[in-house]
């Protein structure tokens, strides 16, 4: 069936301090050292084996082959390095809705506006070039910093799932926020501007 809403065009989109250009295979080499606090914040619990080098390229060389999904590398201008990615995920066609998520890795690469800008940068890509009409996202209650990013770039809290992710033996809740096209239209980014 012929897609009314797809990511098959992989954008490189400039920012001011990011740039974000389709994963590609070597990206795999930026990201080999472990990030526990990635992990963590993402509950990206660990998988018995889990992929190996090889396996983690294939996936970046093949996320291109795929409509239903879009897979950014988040560069840092300053030093042209890969810092990250984003990713537009879970396409419902139908219902023109998205997921999203974005994990910078290493500490080095956060708090420091990349994340906000890069989540400005797809959304912008997401709601006026692909015509989406809501982007969704979870973000768990032990990550405070995620929420203000999120909530400075407009998305809305709807929900809150209970008790979601267990996490060294405890249970943590995660937070449904979402952002609609009639909404992005009115701010575009910056909710929390000064009326003028
Ligand atoms: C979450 C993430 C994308 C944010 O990107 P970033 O570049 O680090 O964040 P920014 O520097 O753009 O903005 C951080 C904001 O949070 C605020 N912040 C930082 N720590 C905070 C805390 N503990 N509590 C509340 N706010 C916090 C900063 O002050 C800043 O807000 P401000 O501009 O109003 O001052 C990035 O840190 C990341 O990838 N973390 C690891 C993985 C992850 O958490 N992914 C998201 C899963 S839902």
């Amino acid at each position: 069936m012929q897609r009314t809403i797809s990511f098959a065009d992989k954008p490189t989109l400039h920012g001011t301090n990011v740039l974000l250009r389709p994963v590609q295979a070597s990206d795999v080499a930026a990201s080999l050292e472990p990030d526990h606090e990635a992990d963590r914040l993402t509950g990206t619990h660990p998988t018995p084996g889990g992929l190996s080098v090889e396996q983690r390229q294939d996936w970046y060389a093949t996320r291109a082959d795929h409509a239903d999904r879009l897979d950014l590398a988040v560069i840092d201008q300053a030093t042209g390095l890969y810092a990250g990615e984003v990713v537009l995920n879970e396409l419902d066609d139908d219902n023109q809705s998205c997921n999203f998520r974005i994990c910078l890795f290493y500490s080095r690469n956060r708090n420091r506006g990349l994340g906000t800008e890069a989540t400005r940068l797809i959304l912008a890509h997401a709601f006026e070039t692909v015509g989406l009409h809501r982007v969704d996202l979870e973000v768990y209650e032990f990550n405070p910093r995620a929420r203000r990013v999120y909530e400075k770039v407009g998305f809305v809290y709807e929900g809150t799932k209970r008790q979601a992710l267990r996490w060294d033996g405890e249970w943590i809740d995660a937070h449904v926020m979402s952002i609609l096209a009639e909404e992005w239209a009115v701010h575009r980014g910056y909710p929390e501007a000064p009326a003028s």
